[in-house]
């Protein structure tokens, strides 16, 4: 007898490879059962498996039985704990249990009908009916994305990222030109779940191939930040908006459909009512071609959503903290190492509104929209940060001053920044049940903290600064 859980991960082989995909995403099995007209088992097929055949040319509408394995591996019902494990043992089996993941394997009943599904691994087997995958994939044993590509991944966010990916036991590969150098990821070479590969994101043919055996993309590359992005408008329009259109179309024709993209708050620019909270719907006013390139990325990403690509946009507040890519390019992290090492600092204007998040509660973010089923997340906007940390930048100012109380905290009204927005984030807490951890103050100890110890004692250095870094024609680039 067929439980009605066991047929919620199959699917007739009569069906498209479309309809086979979209019940992957939606299991979280990465695998899909093929059963005839009687329910019986006919093959399997994973999402590893389609997305090499659409890159071989296969058509997504094309019927899943073409190209299933009609040979799977089977483990019988009537088999007891002793000979699973010496089936699993058998050098056929073994060789095709992966490293750093599991190998899931149907039980079928003398009908050939599937009752339950083992998950094998080096280290031995676990029973879906027995564990409930529910309980199982919720202490994150088993995971519905195996390898996940950070794009951008060696910049300040991506670099924290990567490093929580990996702590959570995701195979991890990172596609990075290095623009600022690799002092955000050089640790991390040397572990066996990481991957880098150097190339720029505008090359297709590069991108096609970082796209091979994952099961998401995290989009983070960028030039990043209003003044860097305005040097060289034409670089800045092929990075930011071409580049982010090809990448999203090349995820959804390999139906990678897990797409999360790192958007901005800045798209709402100058607020009309600042006053007001701005949720995700509100009016944009983006000021600047950085955030006009960001909103036109989303705009581009979200024409793309259908029944199976299923993007997400972050719009997140300004970043602070401390990463192994240490900017002092934002407002926090500025306005701090100025207290620290200068014993002042100038606010500009200092009544705009500011969203503000630390670069680790940042990084939560893509790991709780990686973790969430694709259909609470798929073709969304949320904005990224907590509602207790919208504030007046003269506020953030005297937070500083607050710690640092000897410190002269000028103000020039002569200089004003133009964005002035404050945001709700109530959709990703009750959607995403999303809350920060860090507050703004967490922020400046730990960069006290850091200067304390002997750290940043160059903090003028251009690579700390996207601006000037492009600026000075990325002279001091210090790749080991
Ligand atoms: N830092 C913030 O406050 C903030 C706020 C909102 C949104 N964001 C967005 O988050 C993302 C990450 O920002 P960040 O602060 O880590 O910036 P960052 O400048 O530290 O990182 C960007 C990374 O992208 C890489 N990159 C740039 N062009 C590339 C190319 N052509 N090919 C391959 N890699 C390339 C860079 O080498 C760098 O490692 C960006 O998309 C940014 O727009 C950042």
């Amino acid at each position: 007898m067929v439980t009605l859980e066991m047929s919620g991960f199959c699917i007739n082989q009569n069906k498209s490879i479309k309809n086979a995909m979209r019940l992957i995403d939606r299991t979280g099995l990465r695998i899909a059962f093929l059963i005839d007209d009687k329910k019986r088992l006919v093959g399997v097929i994973t999402d590893g498996d389609i997305r090499r055949e659409l890159l071989k040319g296969l058509n997504l509408e094309s019927c899943v039985k073409e190209i299933m394995n009609k040979d799977p591996f089977i483990i019988k019902e009537e088999w007891d704990e002793t000979e699973i494990n010496k089936f699993l043992k058998t050098k056929r089996v073994s060789r095709n249990i992966p490293k750093h993941d599991f190998r899931r394997i149907p039980v079928l009943d003398k009908n050939n009908r599937i009752v339950d599904i083992i998950f094998a691994s080096k280290d031995g087997f676990e029973s879906y009916t027995k564990s409930q995958l529910k309980t199982v994939t919720k202490k994150r044993k088993i995971k519905h994305i195996n390898r996940v590509l950070v794009v951008g991944g060696a910049g300040y966010l991506g670099s924290i990222l990567c490093r929580k990916l990996l702590e959570k036991g995701y195979l991890v590969r990172v596609l990075d030109n290095l623009t600022y150098g690799d002092h955000g990821i050089k640790d991390l070479y040397k572990n066996p779940k990481f991957e880098f590969i150097e190339g720029d994101m505008r090359d297709i043919q590069t991108v096609v191939d970082c796209v091979k055996d994952v099961g998401a993309v995290i989009h983070l590359a960028a030039i990043v930040g209003d003044p860097a992005s305005a040097l060289d408008p034409e670089e800045t329009i092929e990075i930011n908006y071409f580049g982010t259109r090809m990448i999203a179309e090349i995820c959804k024709y390999s139906q990678i459909n897990r797409f999360i993209f790192a958007s901005t708050c800045s798209v709402y620019g100058a607020s009309p009512t600042p006053d007001t909270k701005i949720k995700e719907e509100s009016q944009l006013n983006p000021v600047s071609l950085y955030a006009e390139m960001k909103l036109k990325s989303e705009q581009g990403i979200l024409e793309l959503v259908d029944e199976n690509f299923s993007p997400t946009i972050l719009r997140m507040s300004t970043l602070y903290g401390l990463s192994p890519r240490m900017r002092f390019d934002l407002v926090v992290n500025t306005l701090t190492i100025k207290a620290l090492m200068e014993n002042e600092f100038t606010i500009f204007g200092g009544g705009q509104w500011r969203p503000n998040l630390h670069v680790s509660d940042a990084a939560d973010a893509y790991i709780k929209c990686l973790e969430s089923p694709i259909e609470n997340i798929g073709g969304e906007i949320f904005n990224v940060g907590s509602n207790d940390e919208n504030y007046k930048i003269i506020e953030i100012g005297e937070t500083i001053k607050d710690d640092l109380p000897q410190i002269n905290m000028k103000i020039d009204e002569t200089k004003i920044d133009e964005r002035n927005y404050n945001v709700s984030f109530d959709k990703i807490e009750k959607q995403l049940e999303y809350i920060t951890h860090f507050t703004v103050k967490d922020g400046v100890e730990e960069i006290k903290k850091a200067v304390e110890n002997g750290d940043f004692t160059d903090y003028t250095n251009h690579k700390y600064n996207n601006y000037a870094f492009l600026q000075n024609n990325n002279l001091q680039v210090d790749i080991e």
